[in-house]
């Protein structure tokens, strides 16, 4: 629906994002209406692991949303990345990923609207794509394109709205979703991450989506040796068909894998330091900007 641009603030010359709804949907109401209510809901938001909106509007009929510029891959890109390397990623980096992302995640969850409403909102696409990992190693959840205000009227369960291979069982099959959706949707991003490889894919939709309506978990302490079995039970619940089968809530999980992994190991910095090592080009082209930019405030 978007092209993403990106450009320099004529306020104080910094690099952002910019966020433009395409030219060919300016008269489609439903497409405005869903770029709209991401627009308001982007600069609500307020959390260091949530992409961070400067501003939002219209101009000459053209919707956009300006934010933080993000410099540095995606969850995606990593994962394929390291795997292209023939290397798998350490688990302590990738619990500290999906540590980060559930504090994000949880803001969002909570979230309440200026008069102190709880909103109930879902993300609905918790997705390695919509997961940015800076070159400064910071961790943020993006893309609010689809999230949903629950405490706004029900969800129109006829669409299925987020990436396949990431939805939860009650969302494939058009039930009510809540925020435990979200929180499925993280499951398969700790199997995918500490196995290596993707949990929900198939040639045909069809089959993607049957497999995640019953929901069948491979156990990783056969896939991966090295995983403790309480780390493989709390994947396993994270992945419950049921909602209610599994952990209440992105703290529950977040506290459950704490004792996992060790922050000697995997931290804002150690992440820098790998994606250095895996995205040497892009990183130098960033770290000398930074020096450029750091130069510049001094002279
Ligand atoms: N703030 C940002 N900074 C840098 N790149 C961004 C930013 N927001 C989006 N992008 C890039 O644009 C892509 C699409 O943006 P996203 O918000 O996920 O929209 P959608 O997936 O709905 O098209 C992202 O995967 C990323 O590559
Ligand atoms: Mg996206």
């Amino acid at each position: 629906m978007c092209h993403v641009f990106r450009a320099r603030s004529r306020d104080d010359g910094r690099e952002i994002a910019i966020k433009l709804l395409k030219e060919k949907h300016r008269n489609e109401d439903r497409v405005i209406d869903l770029f709209i209510t991401e627009a308001d809901l982007s600069l609500m938001l307020n959390h260091p692991n949530l992409i961070n909106t400067i501003e939002a509007g219209e101009i000459k009929g053209r919707y956009f949303i300006a934010m933080e510029l993000i410099e540095g891959v995606t969850l995606e890109d990593l994962i394929k990345q390291v795997q292209n390397l023939g290397l798998s990623l350490p688990p302590d980096f990738g619990l500290f990923i999906v540590h980060q992302v559930l504090e994000g995640l949880n803001s969002l969850h909570n979230f309440t609207g200026i008069s102190g409403r709880e909103l109930d909102l879902v993300h609905r696409d918790v997705t390695p794509s919509n997961i940015f990992i800076c070159f400064d190693g910071r961790v943020v959840l993006g893309d609010f394109g689809v999230a949903h205000i629950r405490a706004y009227g029900g969800i129109d369960s006829s669409v299925t709205i987020g990436k396949l291979g990431y939805l939860s069982p009650e969302s494939v099959v058009g039930d009510d979703i809540d925020h435990r959706s979200d929180l499925f949707s993280v499951g398969i991003i700790l199997w995918e991450i500490l196995c290596g490889s993707r949990l929900y894919t198939g040639e045909k939709e069809s089959e993607i989506m049957n497999a995640i309506a019953e929901a069948s978990v491979p156990d990783l302490t056969q896939i991966r040796p090295g995983i403790s079995r309480t780390l493989a039970d709390t994947v396993k619940k994270s992945l419950a068909r049921k909602p209610q089968s599994r952990f209440e809530n992105c703290l529950e999980l977040s506290y459950a894998l704490r004792p996992e992994w060790s922050t000697e190991l995997a931290s804002q910095e150690s992440i820098k330091a790998l994606l250095a090592g895996l995205f040497r080009d892009d990183f130098q082209r960033w770290a000398a900007k930074q020096d450029h930019e750091t130069i510049a405030s001094i002279i």
